[in-house]
């Protein structure tokens, strides 16, 4: 298909997972006869939210039918809230009634929370059946979909409950950036900048020189190339390194505190928001460490502002329960605090042991 790019992921050592990352623009007639031909699925159960059934579902809905197959769609509420536990078991029992089985697939067309929900749910169906991701906002194209992992929250902390379970194909189609609200696109972009931020110094000077938020359909050429760098990352560092043990934990650069801002405002701050402070609480850490630059670190704040996104905390939030809900990080190991700081602009690294009192102190300085 014209222009549509194909990224491999080699899931080391596991040569069976491998699958790959297709992205294009107006690419259903693509991917629904690839799922066919290919994953050699017959029926599908799509789970979605009721924003992207409403602009998608039954066009997705009617284009797999036309293809031969049997469709069963669902919708859940759109939102954070939605990746519970309880919603997971609705769902597995709807699979059930509609008569799936391990033959068939579950099609995650959606953003963050469809993704990790569809996954976590095709994870545990059965003992396991195939996923295939069809991202349909920023955050999910550059980053979520790809690489595996699904969960649910638990009141204490997100993502507290789930599995790896590599998806069959990603299916990255960029026209769904284009009915995408502006918020959702600036969520995304935070995503984005930490791609620049981790690896890519070359992203991260585009992103100083171009002009912000022109809406993706005045330029899709400019997003479909972004989405595909952005993805490009993300399929080479876990394709080595999964389980997240080592050089995946990079990608959660501004998630340790970014994630327990989400929680701190009952996720009333938006993912790139929160994780847009969380790199700014990050890069400053890393600047308090001597291992980043005072410019370095002023450079990724202006990028952000650039951006239109936050670099200090919302007013009300108490840093000393952000403190307390960082202590849930899933980075930190035998009490103590990992941190993904910064060495560089494309030179991320793992701090193994922070000092809360460090860490303190910057979200003091965040604190407006
Ligand atoms: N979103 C971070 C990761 O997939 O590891």
């Amino acid at each position: 298909m014209d222009g549509m790019r194909e990224i491999p992921v080699h899931v080391q050592p596991r040569a069976d997972s491998a699958y790959s990352v297709f992205i294009g623009r107006d690419i259903q007639d693509f991917w629904t006869a690839h799922l066919r031909d290919a994953l050699s699925l017959r029926s599908v159960f799509i789970l979605t939210d009721r924003r992207v059934e409403q602009l998608w579902g039954e066009a997705v809905t009617e284009r797999l039918r036309r293809e031969g197959f049997r469709v069963r769609r669902l919708s859940v509420p759109a939102g954070e809230e939605s990746k519970t536990w309880e919603r997971a078991r609705e769902i597995l029992e709807s699979m059930l009634a509609s008569s799936m089985d391990r033959s068939g697939g579950v099609v995650a067309l959606g953003g963050g929370v469809v993704g990790d929900l569809a996954g976590f749910c095709a994870s545990v169906f059965m003992r396991g059946v195939v996923c295939v991701q069809v991202p349909t906002t920023l955050v999910a194209q550059v980053d979520s979909s790809i690489g595996g992992k699904t969960a649910v929250d638990l009141p204490a902390a997100k993502n507290a409950a789930g599995a790896f379970h590599q998806p069959g194909a990603v299916y990255t189609d960029t026209i769904f950036l284009e009915t995408l609200p502006a918020e959702e696109v600036l969520n995304g972009m935070a995503e984005v900048i930490k791609y620049g931020a981790i690896r890519d110094p070359e992203l991260f000077e585009r992103l100083e020189d171009h002009e912000p938020m022109a809406p993706p359909a005045q330029d899709p050429d400019w997003w479909m190339d972004l989405v595909a760098r952005c993805a490009g990352v993300k399929c080479d560092i876990v394709g080595r390194d999964e389980r997240d043990t080592g050089e995946r934990m990079i990608l959660n650069f501004g998630h340790t505190a970014g994630h327990a801002l989400e929680i701190c405002t009952d996720f009333q701050l938006s993912h790139g928001r929160a994780v847009a402070v969380g790199m700014c609480v990050a890069a400053r850490l890393s600047r308090d460490l001597g291992v980043f630059s005072v410019a370095e670190s002023d450079r990724l704040e202006s990028l952000l502002r650039h951006w239109g996104l936050p670099t200090v905390l919302p007013a009300g939030v108490d840093p000393e329960r952000m403190l307390d809900t960082m202590r849930m990080d899933k980075k930190r190991r035998d009490g103590k605090n990992r941190w993904v700081v910064l060495r560089g602009i494309g030179v991320a690294d793992v701090a193994p042991d922070v000092q809360e009192e460090a860490i303190r102190a910057v979200l003091k300085e965040v604190t407006p």
